[in-house]
């Protein structure tokens, strides 16, 4: 596991990985998609923190932005310590529009600027607009890092052709069963941070017998093996989970590693089994 595109692991939790844009962001956050808006997110953000992630995923259409700024606040970390990801809504893409959902999205999230804003979903005829709010967003200081989600090879081929700024990240549904081994190899060729979402299918595929093996033969879980796949692949994953001891045991990712092995077993597991919508249908 050599390379520019690897992930420096040495920090183990604290770890981080340099941007394109020189910024630096942890190697594993916590997702917030179906986390419930009050009282539970903001519990599962301080809960987070508590054991130890500095990245928390949210976005607009999760109705939990508000309650990462209080989780984080109740945390007694500073803000500046927590790396906050957030994104642009299907129904809010274009120009103006995209810059007005941004600062209403800083807004919520308490007034500091946005780590990291991405286009959620690659919409056609709006993307390369809504690139260009980005842009503008990030030169104006709302957003410090820009990125995209569920962008496939042509479309980011498409931004390339319409911009000379490059996403920092592309947040894609990626897991053994759903392994995308071209986009990861255009991504890196272009410096671009693969973020995997969905990292654990869900829960749905724990009981796979590959994995069951590689984790018995590590003393791992199934969720932990796949988590460190990613790690191995140079992909920050973005597990969800509302319970702390859930919380701590994806984060617990340094103390083993995967042999050359056992990381092609896992590449073999790709079906391309997919949980979430096809990007490849927004044209
Ligand atoms: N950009 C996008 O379009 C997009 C789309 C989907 C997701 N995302 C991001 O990616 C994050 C993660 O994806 P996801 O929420 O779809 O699914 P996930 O992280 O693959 O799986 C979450 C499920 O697994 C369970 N779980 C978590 N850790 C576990 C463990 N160690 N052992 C057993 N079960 C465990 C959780 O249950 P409990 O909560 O009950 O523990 C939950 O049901 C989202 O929260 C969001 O931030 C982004």
């Amino acid at each position: 596991m050599s390379g520019p595109a690897d992930l420096d692991l040495s920090n183990g939790p604290a770890s981080r990985v340099t941007l394109r844009d020189g910024r630096s962001m942890p190697v594993v956050g916590a997702g917030l998609w179906r986390v419930e808006p009050g009282a539970v997110a903001r519990s599962v953000v301080t809960e987070a923190i508590a054991v130890g992630y500095r990245l928390v995923d949210t976005a607009t259409l999760y109705g939990n932005e508000a309650d990462v700024a209080a989780g984080i606040a109740a945390s007694g970390r500073p803000r500046s310590e927590i790396f906050v990801t957030t994104k642009l809504w299907n129904d809010e893409q274009g120009y103006g529009t995209a810059l007005e959902a941004a600062r209403r999205s800083r807004a919520r999230l308490g007034g500091a600027p946005i780590d990291l804003y991405l286009i959620h979903w690659p919409v056609r005829g709006l993307r390369s607009e809504s690139w260009r709010a980005l842009g503008e967003l990030q030169r104006s200081g709302d957003a410090l890092s820009i990125g995209v989600s569920n962008f496939t090879v042509p479309q980011l081929e498409e931004l390339a052709a319409g911009s000379s700024v490059v996403p920092v990240v592309n947040q894609v549904e990626f897991t053994p069963f759903l392994f995308q081994r071209d986009l990861l190899d255009h991504c890196r060729s272009h410096g671009i941070r693969v973020e995997a979402y969905s990292p654990l299918v869900r829960g749905q595929r724990f009981g796979d017998r590959t994995l069951g093996r590689i984790a018995a033969a590590h003393g791992r879980s199934p969720a932990q093996v796949i988590l460190r796949w990613d790690l191995q692949h140079g992909v920050v994953p973005l597990p969800k989970s509302t319970h702390a001891d859930r919380l701590r045991e994806n984060l617990d990712l340094f103390g083993f590693s995967l042999s050359r092995a056992e990381m092609s077993e896992i590449d073999a597991l790709g079906e391309g089994f997919r949980l979430g919508a096809d990007p490849a249908q927004f044209g």
